[in-house]
Formats: structure tokens, sequence, C-alpha cells
């Protein structure tokens, strides 16, 4: 029976007659994970589609930003956004390392690099930004901070699949940065990620921190953790690569759509594209100015849950705003006013590369009824 809602977004996957072949090759040959023959193939594809030098796969983005942190052995604090997914955040607490918010840019909503230099302190000792909903952060400013104050620079890059800046991908920026693979995700390879860097040194550390520490087979290194990336995921994921072009593409024309019928609508405002960057349109955030839109952004949100359209308040609350962290002196109400006031306007809608136009129109038509 199908489904009539429409959720926040649906999963693309690989035609299933493709995926059934490549199960019939792991069950011919028995390697279940451990770095077997789709998972090679998968890092070495992946590295040369994102255009960076060393993909290491993980089985989900979490254990990568936890496994990363391990790997550049970072301690103390690390300077961090509240605007994103709590992962982030948690990454930081599963390492012991004390959370610094600092507030975020009121047109790219990433961590503002004006305001990074007043949060360092001698316990600094890395900065973790999120180019959030895949829009690039300031990587040279902050790039040029870390630089003067010797800080390793940790990007959660879960959003940035495939994002160029200047033509070269965003994953080359600062010392490592992180995917994930989610079912939600622009890219999926239903639960997965992987850690970005830049030297075969890295990767290798990187390599033995996933598979519990070991070296070899008698070598264990450091207290590694089991994070790998199994060979149905893997095989999965190759596949997509097939499709993730098409699927970007198609994103853009309905980021397009959206944008040319909000335009209509006074009170809701959405990101635009910047100027030398290749989106990857993951996400689309609209902003409720209550005033100008006669309602409230929960208003509208009920009012689209009611026709059974499901967006999500990506990013509310704040990550500061959650019982664990809002105890930091630097999560304190009035430290973080940008996204204190933009964690309440947001809503993002429905945005898939299936979702079709009369679908697009339904919701545009809802959101303009319900202006007061
Ligand atoms: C910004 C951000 N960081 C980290 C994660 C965690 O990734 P995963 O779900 O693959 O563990 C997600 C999403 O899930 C995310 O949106």
């Amino acid at each position: 029976m199908k489904n009539e809602n429409i959720y926040v977004t649906q999963p693309v996957m690989p035609p299933l007659e493709q995926f059934t072949e490549s199960l019939k090759q792991i069950w011919e040959n028995k390697i279940l994970t451990n770095n077997g023959p789709f998972h090679q193939q998968f890092e070495k594809e992946l590295a040369a589609y994102l255009g960076v030098k060393y993909v290491s796969l993980f089985s989900n983005g979490t254990l990568a930003l936890i496994s990363a942190l391990q790997v550049m052995r970072i301690t103390g604090e690390v300077i961090t956004t509240p605007y994103s997914f709590v992962a982030t955040t948690h990454a930081l607490h599963w390492n012991g390392i004390k959370p610094v918010f600092v507030d975020i840019d009121p047109v790219s909503l990433n961590l503002d690099p004006k305001k990074i230099e007043a949060a360092i302190t001698p316990k600094t000792t890395a900065i973790m930004p999120v180019h959030v909903y895949g829009t690039p952060c300031n990587v040279e400013a902050i790039k040029e901070i870390a630089d003067t104050y010797g800080l390793k620079v940790i990007y959660d890059a879960a959003h940035a699949f495939s994002v160029d800046v200047n033509g070269n991908s965003v994953l080359n920026y600062g010392d490592m940065s992180i995917l994930s693979f989610h079912a939600t995700k622009v890219f999926n390879t239903i639960e997965g990620g992987a850690i970005i860097c830049n030297d075969e040194a890295t990767k290798k550390r990187i390599d033995y921190l996933k598979n519990f520490g070991f070296a070899s087979e008698i070598k264990v290194i450091a207290p590694g953790i089991n994070a790998k990336m199994n060979e149905l995921q893997a095989a999965y994921g190759l596949l997509q690569l097939n499709t993730i072009g098409t699927c970007i593409a198609k994103r853009k024309t309905i980021s397009n759509l959206y944008r040319k019928l909000l335009n209509e609508v006074k009170g809701i405002s959405f990101l635009s594209d910047f100027e030398g960057v290749k989106h990857n349109y993951a996400y689309f955030p609209i902003f409720v100015d209550a005033k100008e839109y006669g309602k409230t952004r929960d208003a509208l949100y009920e009012e689209l849950n009611k026709n059974n359209i499901y967006g999500r308040r990506y990013f509310y609350p704040l990550i500061s705003q959650f019982p664990t962290y809002n105890g930091l002196p630097s999560a304190a109400v009035g430290n973080l006013p940008v996204a204190e006031s933009v964690t309440e306007k947001v809503i993002c809608l429905p945005f898939y590369p299936d979702l079709s136009e009369v679908e697009i129109k339904k919701i545009i038509s809802i959101i303009e009824i319900f202006k007061a």
C-alpha cells in the first residue's frame, strides 16, 4: 500500500537486481567484513569520486567522529557549534573533552570565525566546525586561526558529501573531515560513515583504531573500537556512486522550484547558493519570521503535520540547550544570540530526489494559505 505521508526525506536505494548480484558475490566468497574486496574497492572509488586523498570507511558517522578525535589525541577543550545534530557534541563528550560553544554566522549558519578567538583558552586543542546543511564553513578563516594558535581542525562534514569550494572538495580542508552515510543523507549506505584524511600514516592509524587498535595480528597500539563497515554496506555504497550525480542534479531542480515559489511568501526566507560553491542541496531549511508571516514556526509545523507533511525542526533545540550540555558556561542563555534566534525559526521542508512537482506545490500552497 502506498504511503501518502510526505516525510522530510526518502532514501535513494540502488536497483534491487544490481544489489542482488552483489549479494551473490558476497555469498560466494564468504567475506562479510574486515576490509573485504567490496570495502577496498569502495574506499578507492569513493576517494576518486570525492576528489580526496584517503577514505576510511566506518559503520556510522558518530563512530567516525569519536574515532577521529582519538586518532588526533584531542583533549581538554574543543570549540564547536551549537547549531548541529547532537552527535557532533556527543563525540566530544565520549572522549572526555569539554565542548565550548561559539555562535554561528547569520548567513552561512556555520561557526562564526570572528567569534572563535575569544573562546580559545590554554586548554583548547582543536576546533570542530560543521558544514551545516552542506554549506561550507569559512574554511580559510578557520585555517588561519588554527594555524596561529596551533589548533587541530576536525570538520563534521556529515552533510557535505560532494561539496566543492572553488573547484576543490570541501573535505580537503582541516586535518580530517567526517562523513555520514545514514539513510537520511544525500548519499547513503543504510548506516555508514567515513573519515577523510590527507596522508597515508594517518589513514593507517584510523584503520587500526576502527579495528580494536590492531596494527597486526598480535599488536594492539591503542584502545580501539569496532567501527568497521561491512561488505553488504560497501557493495550497496558502490552501486550508489552510479546515481549520486543524477540525484544531486534532481535536488538542485527541486531547490530552485522551492525558491521560486517561496519568493512570493512574505515572512518565509531560505538559503541561497554561495559564490564559488558547488552545493549538494542536502536540506531545504526555511526560516519563519513570525511577525511578518503572522504565525509562529511551531504553528506552521503543526499545520503541515495536520496535512500529512512531516518536515523537521533541524536544528531545534540547540545542542547547548539539551540538559546534558546546558550547564556549560558557553551554553548560557544570551551567549549564542544568532543560533538562539535561528533555532526558533527553522523548519526543514521535505526534500529528496523523487519529491514530485505536485507534492512541492501542495506544500507551498499550505504554507501560503496558512499565512495570516
Ligand atoms: C551533523 C551531523 N553529525 C553527525 C551525525 C551522525 O552521523 P550518523 O547518523 O551516521 O552516526 C549526523 C547525522 O546523523 C549529523 O547530521
